[in-house]
């Protein structure tokens, strides 16, 4: 079926298997950012599992200070709230169980196959990249923000906006290498049924998560840029090298041609060529 409106809370929440988890969604056509709203509501003390989805966001935010651009009822713009029992260190870990739940979910629902681009990137492979250009397109970025009450996490929210929908001839105004389902797949897809989708293997690997299993495995597995030559951009400057792996917090551990292991915690990779 092709979707050409909004979402509405209805339709969310009869497509979403009542869980423990998933208690409380709260759907809104428009806001500033779903993050800045699931933020506002873990301080008025909502539940562990309550979800915030918008069609359209005025203020969406991206890593590193960027703004999120999506052009409206074209995109799954979400975010969840998290009360992990986890020391700050690990909170990295829900990103990457976001992340990976994203992509099976994409690859289930619109049989594209997804990969990671650390750190919080889901990307598609180009089948034949130009000389020198990245062989990579960006389909979605996850946006985790934490809470703390003194050294305790009190809350995490990630945010997760995927690009749906989004005209192929769109795709330019939002981001360089910015692609979408429609875009990659020819077809659109109902984007109720992805986050629908999307929240059970959320769900899933939260469970694992609370049972002591780490998603770092998983997650390194799909890592795009491990082993590859790359150029991180990070707030202490450019570091060119090899991606070799990834530690259980998240960090990329990059090796420099003058032998130096460097951990890097935040920044952005492309491929060197
Ligand atoms: C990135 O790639 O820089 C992360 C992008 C995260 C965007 C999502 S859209 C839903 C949620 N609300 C926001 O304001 N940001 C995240």
């Amino acid at each position: 079926m092709q979707e050409t409106n909004g979402l509405s809370q209805k339709q969310i929440e009869e497509a979403l298997r009542p869980t423990t988890l998933w208690r409380r969604v709260v759907y809104l056509p428009t806001t500033g950012s779903t993050n800045n709203v699931a933020k506002g509501l873990a301080a008025q003390g909502a539940p562990e599992g309550t979800v915030v989805v918008a069609d359209e966001q005025t203020a969406g935010r991206g890593r590193m200070g960027r703004r999120w651009l999506a052009p409206p009822a074209t995109c799954l713009l979400c975010s969840i709230l998290f009360r992990p029992d986890l020391p700050p260190t690990q909170a990295q870990r829900l990103t990457m169980l976001c992340s990976l739940a994203a992509a099976d979910a994409v690859e289930e629902i619109a049989e594209l196959q997804v990969w990671l681009k650390w750190p919080n990137d889901l990307v598609v492979k180009a089948q034949s990249p130009k000389p020198k250009a990245q062989n990579w397109r960006k389909l979605a970025g996850v946006l985790t923000e934490t809470g703390m009450m003194g050294e305790r996490l009190e809350f995490a929210v990630v945010g997760i906006g995927v690009n749906v929908n989004v005209p192929p001839e769109t795709l330019p105004t939002l981001a360089p290498n910015a692609t979408s389902i429609l875009a990659e797949v020819g077809r659109p897809v109902e984007r109720v049924t992805l986050l629908a989708t999307f929240l059970s293997r959320v769900e899933r690997r939260y469970e694992a998560l609370r049972a002591g299993d780490s998603p770092h495995q998983d997650w390194a597995a799909r890592l795009a840029t491990l082993g590859q030559p790359v150029q991180a951009t990070t707030s202490e400057g450019v570091l060119t090298g090899v991606a070799e792996s990834v530690d259980e917090d998240g960090a990329l551990l990059l090796h420099t041609q003058d032998g130096t292991l460097h951990r890097l915690v935040a920044g952005d990779v492309t491929l060197s060529s």
